[in-house]
């Protein structure tokens, strides 16, 4: 399918380019002439400039540089009206901000360009899928909404030719969006996330399948797939992919079930499930929902097939509970999380973990690098006294460790003021623990530990975010951490016993913008 196609068969041929880009002049002026405060703004992650971001959308590598777009609000650190922020990466490692590519113009995206993927239909052409949100009162959700997907095109991946509505919503569903497609079997494929009615109970949050011969007109296929969970109402932001012959949906659940327990804390969590798909058929689900980052912000993860073959996942770190301390006097709010390479287990296990060019960034001539180990009952040992950015590696041998926590203490003002990330060894599980850290948003976030003897955490610290990765990557806990003004030392300590330690590196971490 050529641009060309796409324009002649196109629901709507009178895009106001000239408008359009009179609406993005005003958007990336609004950002230029935003100051943020640097004290928590990410160096080592994907962010705007300035304003807020969430989810990412349209990954995709083009022209042969990867394109990474995200929702973005120009004009404030609040979520508002959704405009397509841009920037753009050779290596994955390090990023350029680019001019923001798509803003709410038309009447069917007129309060909101939200999320979306890409596909590269050919050398130097490229298009984009992307649900318009529509207010019905022209205010707010309180009267409804309309969410149309959308088509636009580009030829260099930067300007956006919008091609207008390919699918409207359905008699009596108002939340539909988050188009993902892909070409399989000679047919082109779209899932979408659903809030469904359905008799007799509240909406069930659903995947829905279509597929087209043409990228313009589309027809249902089937319901894909059911949240297990008969209080998830909404499914955000679905993305669907094959690994090794077996199909994994990520998917973020939304649900009204009481927040008792470790899992599903957040307001919007995310998960996969994996199973069994041939095109045209069921999904076929091994492996039910499970979490796949059990931190306070880690949302909307998009994947993409990198030309090596390697799936790499990227998410937002940044949350709808709001407020947030960086967006009070900050003029910020949200980042992405370290791209990470997926893999998929014969069970159906989804492992993450940072990508290995990730520590192109590491400064090793000014690393700690420890060996071998013991740190004593109830030492503190104090490794670092004032931390920027950093990656940590430890590995710790649990069959000769006593300690009941193995305590990394980051950010880390006082003897009294730090965020800690620790293995618990009482409830077996990591925690990521922010009630100390000196600033608001405080709370903790713990995932299971289902690693063996050797206890591997990798852990990455930005001004303002910890993300801990645990073992293979089986799990991880992502959250935003605002230090109050100080020191960010790092130490590691124990609690009535010993740590064996293996191996402790510490590696300062170069800025992610070129
Ligand atoms: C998920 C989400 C998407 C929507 C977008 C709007 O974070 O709610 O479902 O398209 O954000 O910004």
């Amino acid at each position: 399918m050529s641009i060309k196609e796409l324009a002649e068969n196109a629901n709507h041929k009178d895009f106001d380019s000239k408008r359009h880009q009179e609406l993005l002049d005003k958007a990336n002026e609004a950002v230029a002439n935003t100051d943020v405060d640097p004290r928590w703004h990410p160096l080592v992650h994907v962010a705007p400039k300035a304003g807020w971001m969430n989810d990412p959308n349209g990954v995709c590598y083009f022209n042969g540089r990867y394109h990474m777009f995200f929702q973005h609000y120009p004009y404030g650190s609040k979520w508002g009206p959704m405009h397509w922020g841009h920037a753009t990466s050779t290596d994955l490692v390090t990023w350029q901000r680019e001019s923001i590519a798509l803003a709410p113009s038309e009447k069917y995206d007129e309060d909101g360009v939200w999320s979306g993927t890409s596909l590269v239909l050919s050398e130097g052409e490229l298009a984009v899928f992307y649900t318009g949100n529509r207010w019905v009162n022209g205010e707010d959700d309180t009267d409804g909404k309309v969410q149309t997907q959308c088509l636009a095109v580009s030829t260099d991946g930067q300007n956006f030719t919008k091609l207008g509505p390919i699918l409207e919503a359905p008699e009596g569903v108002e939340d539909i969006r988050d188009p993902k497609v892909w070409r399989e079997a000679d047919r082109w494929w779209m899932i979408i996330g659903v809030s469904a009615p359905v008799e007799d109970g509240p909406n069930r949050g659903q995947v829905w399948l279509y597929s087209s011969d043409d990228l313009i007109d589309w027809e249902f296929e089937r319901v894909l797939y059911e949240d297990p969970d008969p209080l998830c109402y909404m499914v955000e932001c679905p993305d669907f992919f094959e690994m090794d012959g077996k199909r994994v949906l990520v998917y973020c659940p939304m649900t009204t079930a009481p927040r008792r327990g470790y899992g599903q804390r957040n307001g919007h969590n995310n998960g996969y499930a994996a199973g069994d798909w041939e095109p045209g058929g069921e999904f076929v689900v091994k492996h039910e929902f499970s979490q796949f980052d059990w931190g306070h912000h880690y949302y909307a993860p998009q994947s993409l097939r990198v030309p090596d073959g390697r799936q790499i996942i990227f998410g937002w770190m940044g949350g709808f509970e709001l407020p947030l301390a960086s967006q009070k006097d900050d003029a910020w709010s949200g980042h992405l999380a370290t791209p990470r390479v997926l893999e998929l287990d014969d069970d159906y296990v989804l492992r993450a973990t940072p990508i290995a060019e990730f520590a192109e960034l590491r400064d090793v001539d000014n690393a700690v690098v420890l060996d071998e180990f013991t740190l004593g009952v109830d030492e503190t040992r104090e490794l670092l006294e004032d931390a920027g950015p950093v990656d940590i590696e430890l590995e710790v041998d649990l069959t000769k460790t006593s300690s009941e926590q193995v305590s990394l203490l980051v950010n880390r003002i006082s003897d009294t003021e730090y965020a800690e990330v620790a293995y618990d060894s009482l409830s077996n599980r990591v925690v990521l623990d922010r009630g100390k850290v000196g600033s608001t948003d405080r709370g903790y976030r713990a995932a299971p530990y289902t690693g063996g003897d050797v206890l591997k955490l990798r852990v990455i610290i930005d001004r303002g975010s910890v993300e801990v990765i645990i073992g293979d990557g089986e799990h991880a806990v992502s959250s935003l951490v605002f230090p109050r003004e100080g020191k960010r030392g790092i130490a590691l300590a124990s609690t009535g016993g010993k740590i064996a330690v293996n191996k402790l590196a510490i590696y300062p971490l170069r800025s992610i913008w070129a």
